[in-house]
């Protein structure tokens, strides 16, 4: 089974077909940018003038750097505020006639690792039950497993990190601070383990997996953490945004086929 995912990202958008049981995309990512001052209008527009969303029926997996409750988005981080209260399923479905199920970026990138990527058994090389996927680009987008399951919206990107005041945990150490800063790798790592550092203070899991488009250079930073928990490297690189918005798809799809049997 194919499905669309979608995946709003601080400065660019990406859609692609996806096939939900092998995790792989059935044609190129398509990349556009993000539409100027990144308002909802705009954003929905530029997605749903897309030529993929012309083909096919089923539902749409739409991934955005918010917190979402029932399609509804509850924050926006590197959005426009007046995503802030907008039924964002309601809204898109209204434009491309499909239903459309919404889900927090980070969470869609940790559901496609989990289940293809670094997440996967036998990938992952610690029998762990609590895994923690962490994205790192604009922000830090977070997304906590347990035994599997997600535990949708945590924010740990906004995390405050003891004897840092004037950020939070993604102003020290997202990928776009190395880069607007001009650090090196190793000044840039100090900052990533202080904030894993901090969270395995606080949460104590079993392994971290590290994503984002900065993870396509793993090679160049992971090994040079000094953090005691297991870091793996994300295997789905820049597409696990659209693979896991694609999933939630049908996970919810399946959710709903499921109440609609109860008698
Ligand atoms: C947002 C999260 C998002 C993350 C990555 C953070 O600033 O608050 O909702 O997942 O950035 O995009």
């Amino acid at each position: 089974m194919r499905r669309i995912g979608i995946d709003v990202g601080g400065s660019t958008l990406r859609i692609a077909e996806v096939d939900v049981a092998s995790g792989e995309c059935a044609g190129p990512v398509e990349s556009l940018p993000m539409p100027r001052g990144a308002k909802p209008e705009a954003v929905l527009a530029a997605l749903a003038a897309n030529p993929l969303l012309r083909s096919g029926t089923g539902p749409i997996g739409l991934g955005i750097p918010s917190v979402v409750e029932h399609g509804v988005a509850r924050t926006a981080a590197h959005l426009d505020a007046a995503w802030i209260g907008l039924d964002v399923a309601t809204a898109f479905t209204r434009l491309t006639l499909r239903p459309t199920v919404v889900i927090n970026d980070a969470d869609a990138a940790g559901l496609a690792e989990m289940r293809f990527g670094a997440g996967r058994v036998p990938a992952l090389r610690v029998p762990a039950r609590r895994i923690i996927v962490l994205t790192f680009g604009t922000g830090i987008g977070s997304a906590l497993f347990v035994d599997g399951r997600l535990w949708p919206n945590t924010e740990f990107g906004h995390l405050r990190l003891p004897g840092v005041d004037d950020v939070d945990g993604e102003g020290w150490a997202a990928a776009s601070v190395r880069t607007r800063l001009g650090l090196d790798w190793p000044t840039w790592v100090a900052r990533v383990d202080d904030y894993l550092q901090e969270l395995q203070r606080l949460l104590w899991p079993e392994a971290f997996i590290v994503g984002g488009a900065v993870s396509a250079q793993a090679a160049e930073w992971v090994p040079l953490l000094k953090c005691a928990v297991p870091v793996l490297p994300a295997v789905l690189r820049g597409q696990a945004g659209v693979v896991g918005a694609a999933l939630a798809a049908v996970d919810a799809a399946a959710a709903e086929d499921n109440e609609a049997r109860i008698p």
